[in-house]
């Protein structure tokens, strides 16, 4: 139904209206008590084997929302009433900004996948704050991503994240040093460990200062080298982060034919992320939490994800094509696939590589 109402209407409006309207809905619903508890009643997970509970933080079900549907932090109550198992808003910046030109949105339908150039487009660290501060009426677990702000220089990044992370560490669940967006100048750059060091040591200490310690995790692009994912995987462990979110969204245009600038996300980018994944994995084992996104459409994609090694997976594309249903629906799949294998945990299957995932059924 969904694919069909895709097809004839939505694909064919303009992309960034659509989805302004929709987290205009969301928000609505978020301030909505009625309407929001009776949707998560029915929508959210509530099969206890798919509780998931990663660096101190309990998740009612694996699959939440990646960063950059709710970049102002507008609308996470009416998307956990939806299903999802978390929301990661943002990217949020210190200082409010327009984001890049229009249009910076893009479908490509056939290959079941987006491109976006909007470039951090939020009002800004306080704003999120005060929106963040209300009082919830269904439970939602928050990650909150931070980036830099666009004008401020290279040499004041650090300054620059570390004013976002004290207005917002201590209102998240979670706190994530986004330097893998390809919409900000420079921004990626901040991966390289010389760099990225000092910007999570600082941004460590303010989410290490507040009351409950807000866990940290940093995300990463898909299109370091193996070196380099190595490298940042070595830096998170010996700095004691909390995780690592692999991966943003990707520059490569291999299997597209879309030529516009900007990061792609979907379907050509599942086999990447999948890759990145399996070589942290590799890495770290199990000594720092892993949450990976990239091309996740349905069910076997988290169960592959999990199986690889990650704890909890996010998705962006996937919904958009799917529809709203989507988190629901997958999580209830999920519920179905554990109850018939007999697994009463979803911790069981994080990181079953290829010879115990055959006993576990794939
Ligand atoms: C329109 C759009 C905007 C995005 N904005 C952000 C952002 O602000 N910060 C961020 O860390 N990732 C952002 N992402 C990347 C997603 O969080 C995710 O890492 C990526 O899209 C891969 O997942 P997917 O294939 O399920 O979409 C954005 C993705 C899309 C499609």
């Amino acid at each position: 139904m969904y694919r069909f109402v895709f097809t004839l209407v939505l694909g064919r409006l303009d992309p960034e209206g659509v989805h302004h309207a929709t987290v205009r809905g969301l928000a609505l619903l978020s301030r909505a008590p009625l309407a929001k508890r009776l949707l998560h009643r029915r929508l959210a997970p509530r099969d206890p084997a798919l509780r998931v509970e990663a660096f101190g933080v309990h998740f009612p079900g694996p699959l939440g929302l990646a960063a950059g549907f709710d970049k102002d932090a507008a609308c996470a109550e009416g998307l956990a009433a939806f299903g999802f198992g978390h929301v990661e808003v943002g990217t949020i910046t210190a200082h409010a900004q327009p984001g890049n030109a229009r249009p910076r949105l893009f479908r490509l339908m056939r290959e079941r996948a987006l491109i976006n150039r909007m470039g951090f487009n939020n009002s800004g660290a306080q704003a999120a704050a005060r929106r963040l501060r209300r009082p919830r009426g269904v439970p939602v677990v928050v990650g909150v991503n931070i980036g830099k702000t666009k004008v401020v220089p290279e040499s004041e990044a650090v300054h620059d994240y570390v004013a976002s992370a004290k207005e917002l560490a201590p209102l998240a669940d979670y706190l994530v040093v986004n330097v893998s967006s390809p919409n900000t100048p420079g921004l990626r750059d901040l991966q390289a460990v010389e760099l990225l060091r000092p910007l999570l040591v600082a941004v460590k200490e303010v989410a290490d200062g507040t009351p409950r310690r807000t866990p940290l995790l940093v995300k990463i692009a898909p299109d370091l080298s193996d070196e380099d994912i190595d490298a940042v995987a070595d830096l998170a462990l010996d700095l004691g982060l909390d995780g690592i979110i692999a991966t943003n969204t990707t520059v490569s245009r291999a299997g597209v034919s879309s030529t516009e600038t900007g990061g792609l996300s979907g379907r050509p980018l599942k086999a990447r992320s999948l890759a990145v994944l399996r070589r942290l994995r590799a890495r770290v084992d199990d000594r720092i939490t892993l949450v990976s996104a990239g091309g996740v459409e349905d069910v076997d994609d988290v169960w592959e994800r999990l199986l690889a090694g990650a704890t909890l997976v996010q998705g962006y594309t996937g919904m958009i094509y799917n529809g709203p249903l989507w988190a629901s629906r997958i999580h209830r799949q999920l519920s179905r696939r554990l109850r018939l294998r007999g697994i009463t945990s979803i911790g069981e299957v994080v990181g079953r590589t290829a010879p115990q995932a055959d006993t576990l059924g794939g």
